[in-house]
């Protein structure tokens, strides 16, 4: 199905706040929502009508389990658009990436056994491992963003059932070049510690960096390590759960295993759209990555000028932007500064970690007109 015209038109905030995300029910109708990772353009209109087609069959039931066009689809975009060969027998299909690093952490570890990933790191580490029964550890990225390997050294020597990798990285936005993925292959296959590399932003990278895909790194990374990805990050479609478990070695795909029978419960809606998304989104796809760099030089030139004391490095992938705003003096969590006097929701720092006191993370997936908004209420919190 050929895709023509992309239409990423932003609807007016009155008209957002219909959503029910948790997004934009959380908050008042007066408040402009940058917080959670989903977008604000409309999903991809082949997206949208396989969707709508499924519903006019009413056609709501349960998906057929190890759906191998689903697999197909997949192998066909991570060779297009991620450099990525996946063997589609190594494709296993989870509800989300969360649970399917939940129940890999279960085939891996025991209880009070160590999970480890970096700090800053994405909100649900570090509440979901926890309550899991697993004892979390944490790793500080430097400042360009990249993980400190004397700190991952000392960590990993205190035995680390498995290393969770976001790449590219929530919230920082930094993809990890081949050096360091294979610096951290090494260093997680020789303490015997799996990496489970949630590459969920993958197909959000911005030209001048490359996603090097966990299982094309190195026979360690392959020994040691499972890609997890899903379509739900980069055609937005977090409410239909579907995504996928990728192994490429013969040690991680016997322990992918030992997951539990119910973990492939994937919704059928979920695997309708993203066998559309990766066998007819790219030109989709496409358009938003380009409205996305346009958004990130708008929002650079926009703190510049209304907000300059604050400090961030542009990501180099992703639609969030992860910033100091410790200059500014609103305190170790700024977001609640922003949201009480601009009525801007912003992801607050300290969620991501105590390396996240002092920043704000700021999701620029709108149109440019919210995002300029965006700026100004924060700017009205400052100058208050
Ligand atoms: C790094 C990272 N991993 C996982 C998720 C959640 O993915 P899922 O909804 O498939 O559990 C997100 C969502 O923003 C994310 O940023």
């Amino acid at each position: 199905m050929a895709e023509t015209a992309v239409d990423l038109t932003v609807p007016p905030l009155a008209d957002l706040h219909r959503r029910r995300s948790e997004k934009w029910a959380l908050h008042d109708g007066d408040v402009l929502s940058l917080t959670v990772a989903e977008m604000d353009f409309p999903i991809a209109a082949p997206i949208r009508e396989a969707l709508f087609a499924t519903i006019e069959r009413n056609d709501l039931g349960y998906a057929l389990p190890g759906a191998p066009a689903l697999a197909e689809a997949l192998v066909g975009f991570a060779d297009r658009r991620l450099g990525w060969a996946v063997d589609p027998e190594q494709v296993t299909v989870v509800p989300d990436v969360m649970v399917g690093l939940i129940e890999l952490c279960r085939a891996i570890a025991a209880p009070g056994h160590a999970v480890a990933f970096a700090s800053p790191g994405y909100p649900p580490f570090f509440v979901e491992f926890q309550a899991a029964g697993f004892r979390v550890v944490t790793v500080d990225l430097d400042s360009q963003g990249k993980i400190d390997l004397e700190a991952l050294d000392s960590v990993l020597a205190r035995r680390v059932a498995a290393f969770v990798l976001s790449n590219p990285h929530n919230p920082t936005g930094h993809v990890a070049t081949r050096e360091e993925l294979a610096r951290l292959a090494e260093r997680c296959a020789a303490a015997e510690t799996w990496v489970l590399a949630d590459e969920i932003h993958a197909p959000l990278v911005f030209p001048g960096a490359e996603h090097i895909p966990w299982l094309e790194v190195s026979d360690a990374a392959r020994e040691y390590g499972v890609a997890l990805t899903s379509a739900s990050k980069a055609f937005n479609l977090a409410a239909l759960k579907t995504a996928f478990i990728v192994t490429a070695a013969e040690r991680s795909r016997e322990m992918v295993k030992r997951l539990p029978a119910q973990h492939d419960h994937a919704s059928l809606l979920g695997t309708i759209a993203a066998e559309v998304a990766f066998t007819a989104g790219d030109t989709w796809l496409e358009a938003v990555v380009g409205q996305l760099q346009l958004n990130r030089t708008q929002l650079a030139a926009d703190l510049a000028a209304h907000l300059p004391q604050v400090d961030w490095i542009p990501p180099q992938a992703t639609y969030l932007a992860w910033v100091n705003c410790t200059p500014l003096g609103l305190g170790d969590e700024p977001a609640s500064a922003f949201l009480a006097h601009g009525r801007v929701a912003l992801g607050r720092g300290l969620d991501y970690g105590q390396a996240g006191a002092g920043y704000v993370r700021l999701n620029f997936a709108t149109s440019p007109t919210h995002l300029r908004d965006a700026v100004r209420r924060m700017a009205r919190t400052v100058e208050r």
